[in-house]
């Protein structure tokens, strides 16, 4: 592999397991050093386990192995005075940053969820874009790269948002619709700077958050206590290519390239990587 981003020093949230550690051994691989930055701890209204401090510790491990630096730092993107300090203290170590992947996330399913999954979802998923990119921002100079992950949920028309989703997926369709707001205005604010912002937005992909008993129900709502055995199934049906989901590596390759220099002239990109997941949803309607 090409080692495009040699010398340059990536923050990445929520990089602790699924597609945050993905990026920051994609993002390794390619020659960065990284900031990696997680909760480590349960959401109460979030039903399916977050990551604990053992799978950061093993994002670390496995970014030394590569023969990059790395440093870790317990950190919740809601909390944006910690989470400044958290990543002035790693840049003070690694001298620099380059580069910025705002993708911690959770989805609070269920119709039964309080109504306050509405709130927690929008402060995870929207205000932690923010809190990341304000917590960057001291440090970014011309030629730095912001990349926020999305989810095909924010572009469906009409939004996501039905009843059986409840308020925390109403949440969290409304803030991943912020942060495709957010990406292409702050795009045009830093474009005469030479900063890049850029969104992907995956649809299904193979991580905790999509294998959870959650989003098990959603995908099959005939079911009581459905197992992954029973959602597999069903997960095709809103891809129009034959898959069920994409792997988080699928969407670490369209991270790599939004950072690195071949580009270098996209900003403000709205990245789909969905198995044609929107099309579908654009021709027949839009469903939700
Ligand atoms: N998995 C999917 O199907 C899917 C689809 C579209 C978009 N996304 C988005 O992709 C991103 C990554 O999710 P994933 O699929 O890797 O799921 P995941 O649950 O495996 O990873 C999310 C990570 O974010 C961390 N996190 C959660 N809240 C945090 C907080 N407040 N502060 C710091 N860290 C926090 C978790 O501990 C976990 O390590 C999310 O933004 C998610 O909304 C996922």
């Amino acid at each position: 592999m090409s080692e495009r981003l040699t010398g340059k020093v990536a923050l990445i949230t929520g990089a602790a397991r699924g597609q945050g550690r993905s990026h920051a051994l994609r993002l390794a691989r390619e020659g960065a050093d990284i900031i990696a930055v997680d909760l480590c701890e349960n959401i109460e209204v979030n039903e399916y386990p977050l990551a604990n401090p053992e799978d950061l510790a093993e994002t670390a491990r496995l970014v030394k192995d590569l023969g990059r630096r790395v440093v870790t730092r317990q950190a919740d993107v809601r909390e944006r005075g910690a989470l400044i300090e958290a990543v002035d203290t790693a840049v003070a170590e690694l001298g620099g940053l380059d580069i910025v992947v705002a993708n911690a996330g959770i989805c609070p399913l269920g119709a039964n969820v309080p109504p306050r999954a509405f709130v927690d979802a929008v402060s995870v998923d929207l205000v932690g874009v923010i809190n990341t990119v304000d917590a960057a921002f001291a440090h970014l100079r011309a030629g730095a790269a912001i990349v926020a992950t999305g989810s095909v949920a924010g572009l469906l028309p009409g939004g996501a948002d039905n009843p059986q989703n409840g308020p925390g997926g109403a949440g969290y369709g409304h803030a991943k619709r912020g942060v495709a707001r957010f990406v292409h205005d702050l795009a045009l604010q830093l474009a005469p700077h030479s900063i890049r912002v850029n969104a992907v937005h995956p649809t299904n992909v193979n991580t905790g958050m999509l294998q959870s008993a959650p989003m098990y129900r959603i995908f099959r709502p005939d079911l009581e206590n459905p197992t992954r055995e029973d959602a597999e199934p069903a997960f095709p049906a809103m891809n129009p290519m034959p898959v069920g989901y994409v792997e988080p590596s699928d969407i670490s390759d369209a991270v790599a390239f939004l950072v690195s220099d071949e580009a270098r002239y996209v900003t403000g990109l709205q990245l789909k990587v969905d198995a044609g997941a929107l099309l579908a949803a654009t021709t027949s309607g839009a469903p939700g």
